[in-house]
């Protein structure tokens, strides 16, 4: 060839190449679009925008994520991106974290309308609330036998898969920092991730520019939170000495599956000598049913003592809210204005979904040394705990984060939000654990202004507030 033949082939070459590159990103910018939410039915007027549908995890099974992001109202695109997960495992994300929680709205008491959370953390982060794994909330397989056999492993490799292709989707969140954060049985979900992502990073010349997790009220180490736990129970006057005493000496606290033994100990405190509290905060009224009666505050839980926020009465400000939100996120106009429920799911939305719960396949024993990997490679790690709730209870945490054994570098001191003790905090070498004080198993739920204090500190890598 010539090397003017040459020449205009290289051109064309060229030109093929910006013409397929381009393509694709405006096919993207159009999946993006197609997932954004006008207006959710009720919803006030807000100046911030929102996104949610689907992420395809496994094509094979037939898996799919569903995820919502309410981005910052203000400055958007100079504010981190941050993932929250509720625990279960079984439990939405959209139905606690998004409703109650973190997220912009409420649901109100008619269940016709939202309002807004003055204390959401979208005013200082754009959230993604991920309803992970599938099964839960509006994510979905269709591979019915996923329900009886995911558990850990499966929810952290589709939880990596989703972050990557939404990335895809959303170009703009590529290198933006990110951070994960969640409660309870997310204590594995969160950690879990980070390691996933971590792992990801070392084969890939992309790598997701993960900064920091923030776990609360979590599940870490299966033999120093049950341990932590009836010390707990004992120490608020829940249960009698004797019952302590037994608990103690006959359970053996490591097993999934404790003796005959143990678990009627559980059973005697927690229907003889509990009495009808709200385990997730001690001190706060239950919800109450139409007809007057309370429910009972004993759920089924596949994980003997294990956290299960599905089934029970919630308390804080109202105690009824997850039924609130059962009827609003049921509504077909609700689901057609979050882009869910596209492939007719065969049952209904929930809260919880049980069958997962009561079928999770595999489960870490210990978080901790996920903490230490994550700690050497200078990932933020920050630990808090509503010290009112006695299901994941700030002893078990205590127990748990004192294995780690690590070096104080600011001494245990009170911490302030509006000129009050909003709890207790310790910095260690590599993590920062905070209690909030009269906070249950939700934080943001009952302590709202002191949970926005904690998230933006956690933010800026600064220690919380001495005045
Ligand atoms: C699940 O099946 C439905 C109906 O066949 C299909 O439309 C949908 O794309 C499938 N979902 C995934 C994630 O493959
Ligand atoms: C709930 O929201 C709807 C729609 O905004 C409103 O009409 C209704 O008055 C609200 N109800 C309550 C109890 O706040
Ligand atoms: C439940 O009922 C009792 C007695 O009527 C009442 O004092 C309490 O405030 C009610 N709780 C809620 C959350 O409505
Ligand atoms: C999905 O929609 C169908 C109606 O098409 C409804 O029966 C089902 O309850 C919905 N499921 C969920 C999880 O929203
Ligand atoms: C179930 O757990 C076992 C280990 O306990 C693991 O080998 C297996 O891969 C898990 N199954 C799935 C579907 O993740």
């Amino acid at each position: 060839m010539e090397q003017r033949q040459i020449f205009v082939h290289l051109v064309l070459v060229l030109f093929l190449m910006v013409l397929v590159r381009a393509k694709p990103e405006g096919g993207l910018r159009e999946e993006e679009e197609a997932d954004r939410i006008l207006e959710l039915p009720g919803q006030p007027k807000v100046s911030f925008q929102q996104f949610s549908g689907y992420v395809t995890v496994n094509k094979v099974a037939g898996r799919a994520l569903f995820y919502w992001l309410t981005e910052a109202p203000q400055n958007p695109l100079s504010k981190p991106l941050v993932i929250w997960l509720n625990g279960g495992p079984g439990c939405s994300s959209v139905a606690y974290g998004a409703s109650e929680e973190i997220g912009p709205f409420r649901i109100n008491k008619t269940t016709s309308g939202l309002y807004i959370n003055k204390f959401s953390w979208n005013t200082v982060a754009n959230l993604l609330f991920l309803e992970a794994p599938a099964g839960v909330g509006f994510s979905y397989s269709n591979r019915s036998s996923d329900l009886l056999d995911t558990g850990d492993r499966r929810t952290a490799e589709d939880s990596l898969e989703f972050v990557i292709q939404w990335l895809e989707r959303f170009p703009r969140y590529k290198n933006r920092e990110l951070y994960i954060t969640g409660e309870s049985y997310a204590g594995h979900y969160v950690p879990q991730l980070a390691q996933e992502i971590m792992t990801y990073n070392t084969k890939t010349k992309q790598p997701i520019n993960l900064k920091g997790i923030m776990v609360g009220n979590a599940v870490t180490d299966n033999y120093y939170d049950n341990l932590g736990t009836v010390t707990y129970w004992w120490s608020h006057a829940m249960i009698s000495d004797q019952t302590y005493r037994q608990l103690i000496n006959t359970c053996d606290f490591h097993r999934q599956k404790e003796s005959d033994e143990c678990e009627s100990l559980y059973s005697y405190a927690m229907d003889q000598e509990f009495g009808n509290i709200d385990q997730y905060n001690i001190y706060a009224p239950p919800c109450n049913n139409s007809d007057g009666t309370t429910s009972p505050t004993r759920h089924t839980m596949r994980f003997p003592h294990r956290p299960h926020p599905g089934f029970r009465q919630l308390s804080g400000y109202d105690p009824c809210t997850e039924k609130y939100a059962e009827i609003y996120y049921n509504r077909p106009d609700v689901q057609k204005a979050l882009h869910a429920n596209t492939t007719g799911i065969s049952y209904k939305w929930t809260a919880c979904n049980d069958v997962l719960n009561r079928n999770w396949n595999d489960t870490d024993v210990s978080i901790l040394p996920i903490y230490r990997e994550l700690m050497a490679r200078g990932i933020r790690v920050w630990v808090f705990s509503g010290d009112v709730d006695s299901v994941v209870p700030v002893t078990a945490t205590r127990y748990a984060l004192a294995q780690l054994k690590l070096s104080t570098k600011i001494a245990w001191y009170p911490w302030y939000v509006k000129n009050q003790v909003g709890g207790w905090t310790e910095v260690y070498e590599g993590l920062t654990f905070a209690t909030v004080r009269g906070a249950g198993h939700e934080v943001p739920l009952f302590k709202p202004r002191a949970a926005l204090q904690l998230f933006k500190s956690f933010l800026a890598g600064k220690p919380l507030p001495k005045s």
